[in-house]
């Protein structure tokens, strides 16, 4: 049976987990400034950019992968764990693009806007971070009540968002395909295990 107690430990311990990738990279960050070039090799910003865009992928799929652990284990407390997992991909996501902005672009907004509409792979991950917008501004409780039936269509938002994550990651790798592959094999076999479920 599940307890409150397991529902605060659960949540607690996923939080911690969700937020480890975050706290390491602050670390690293810190190590850097006292000793450049010793944390975060020859190109700490560009680091830094990839490293908060894998890990808003790789949330993004454990979010999507909740729903399925849940029927498979027949335990509700995974599904309170979806949102949190979430809303952890789309924070990344958003530190990835401000990291961009500061690393790549120096916050030139001309630049910005050439980017997004010449850079098909920015144009792409522009498109998955849009996707991902209204899913967290509508995850809370108050939101899916108010949405009612059209909270479920609302979500499904998350197959084009993970979609264009994947094309992003796709376009812009220039050798090494085994990331990108093993994660789209990962997404087909969810999208796949849902489909025969429904
Ligand atoms: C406006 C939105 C976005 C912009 C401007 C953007 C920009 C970038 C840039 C400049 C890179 C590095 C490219 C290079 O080194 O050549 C990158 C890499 C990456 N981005 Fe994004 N991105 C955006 C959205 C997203 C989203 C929503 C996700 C995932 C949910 C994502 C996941 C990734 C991944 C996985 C990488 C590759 C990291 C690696 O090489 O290991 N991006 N992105």
């Amino acid at each position: 049976m599940q307890t409150h107690l397991t529902v605060v430990l659960s949540k607690t311990a996923f939080f911690a987990a969700l937020s480890t990738p975050l706290a390491w990279l602050v670390w690293q960050i810190a190590i850097e400034i006292e000793a450049p070039t010793t944390a975060l090799g020859a190109d700490p910003g560009e680091a830094i950019v990839h490293f908060l865009g894998v890990w808003a992928l790789r949330f993004l799929l454990l979010a999507f992968a909740i729903s399925p652990i849940q029927k498979l284990m027949q335990q509700p407390v995974v599904g309170r764990l979806r949102r949190m997992a979430g809303l952890y991909a789309f924070a990344y996501a958003l530190l990835h693009l401000a990291a961009y902005l500061f690393f790549f672009l120096e916050f030139e907004w001309e630049a910005l806007l050439e980017d997004f509409v010449k850079r098909t792979f920015i144009t792409v991950g522009l498109v998955a971070l849009i996707c991902l917008t209204p899913l967290a501004v509508t995850s809370t409780l108050g939101w899916q009540r108010r949405l009612r039936r059209n909270w479920k269509r609302v979500h499904l938002l998350v197959y084009p968002a993970i979609a264009f994550a994947l094309i992003h990651l796709y376009w812009l790798t220039r050798d090494g395909f085994a990331e990108v592959v093993l994660y789209s094999v990962f997404f087909l076999f969810l999208v796949g295990f849902r489909w025969v479920k429904r």
